[in-house]
């Protein structure tokens, strides 16, 4: 017997919705692209064609399509939360890109109405299937490292053209913030996936970039871990380099550095005199790749663990917590860069 096809519509054809289609072309026999839905008839044009997919305007149109079976949000922020609620209330699966909404308010209300329904709900975040993270979590679990003292991260990014155009880019109420509330959901996503929870933070944020841009473009979160090591993570929209990610963990017996640009991207040290270090074996250098590949494969995950009717392998409840700790960082530079638990 041939299975039932997941019959998909995506919501918001802009940036990022060729990369989720390329993920939903990899598994033709399990799901198809059924509908498409922008407010941009070109962009709705231009991703339906990949499919000879149904167009719409209206979300709660393709929303309420009965031959729509699994919604793929991928709106701008500030509408991630009514568009989540929508699809929950009409009993479709849901993957929703980051960051679940714009507060840990409304993130833990998507969470709990989707568990409610018992529809299947995943966020897109795409840092738990690239590859030199997952290399890195093998190492960190050996034991390798040693007990783990500093952990640092940093994401730069361009987004000086998005941030200055006339869409929710750079604008405050539609985005919740700028750099923080963009990339931090990945960063403090990564943190607790390797390492836990945060005991407390602080941060600090600045704002370069003034043309037409509301938002902070650069942001520094520091503090401590509940397992004990100190951490830093640096974000910026503000760099002249490639879209990129690094990772850094010290530990008592030797330390990881992960950084996209570098080749080789993951290398293991040993010691203070191992100048060269050791690559770390099954990440090649793709400094054009990683990105695209981590998120097709999450959605292929998604896809297939609704089809095998289990839980996506990224648990949304750690997204969630991202949420909350990206809005103890804004608590944090609001009174002054104080120390806070989290
Ligand atoms: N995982 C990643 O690395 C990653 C990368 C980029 C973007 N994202 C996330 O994906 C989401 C979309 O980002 P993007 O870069 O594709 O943005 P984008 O601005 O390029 O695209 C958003 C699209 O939504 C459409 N839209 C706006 N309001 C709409 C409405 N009411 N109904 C239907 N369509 C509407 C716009 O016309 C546009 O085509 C964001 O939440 C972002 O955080 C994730």
């Amino acid at each position: 017997m041939t299975p039932t096809k997941i019959r998909v519509g995506i919501v918001g054809a802009g940036l990022i919705a060729p990369i989720h289609a390329a993920g939903f072309q990899e598994l033709p026999d399990q799901v198809e692209v059924v509908a498409v839905c922008d407010t941009n008839r070109e962009n709705a044009e231009n991703l339906a064609t990949m499919f000879d997919a149904k167009i719409y305007s209206d979300y709660q149109a393709l929303i309420d399509d009965p031959q729509v079976d699994l919604v793929d949000l991928l709106l701008p922020h500030h509408l991630h939360y009514a568009a989540a609620m929508a699809v929950i209330e009409a009993r479709k699966h849901l993957l929703l890109e980051k960051p679940v909404a714009v507060t840990y308010q409304q993130s833990l209300e998507i969470y709990a109405a989707a568990q409610k329904a018992g529809i299947h709900f995943g966020v897109a975040e795409n840092t738990r299937f690239i590859r030199a993270y997952l290399e890195a979590e093998k190492i960190i679990r050996s034991g390798k490292l040693g007990g783990i003292n500093l952990v640092r991260t940093f994401l730069p990014a361009n987004e000086r053209m998005r941030l200055s155009s006339d869409d929710f880019w750079g604008k405050q109420a539609a985005c919740g913030g700028g750099t923080l509330i963009d990339s931090g959901p990945h960063t403090f996503y990564l943190l607790k996936w390797l390492f836990g929870e945060i005991q407390e933070l602080a941060a600090f944020t600045s704002q370069l970039y003034h043309v037409d841009s509301e938002v902070e473009d650069n942001a520094d979160v520091r503090g401590r871990l509940v397992c004990g090591a100190d951490f830093l993570s640096s974000f910026t929209f503000t760099a002249e380099v490639p879209h990129s990610e690094r990772l850094e963990v010290y530990g008592t017996t030797g330390s990881l550095i992960v950084d996209q640009l570098v080749n080789p991207p993951v290398k293991f040290y040993a010691e203070p005199v191992d100048f060269d270090g050791s690559p770390v074996e099954g990440v090649d250098y793709d400094p054009m790749g990683w990105h695209y590949f981590s998120i097709v494969e999450e959605v292929k995950d998604f896809v297939r663990t609704v089809s095998a009717g289990l839980p996506p392998t990224v648990d949304p409840l750690d997204c969630c917590y991202a949420i909350k700790v990206i809005e103890k960082a804004y608590e944090s530079v609001r009174n002054g860069n104080v120390l806070l638990q989290v």
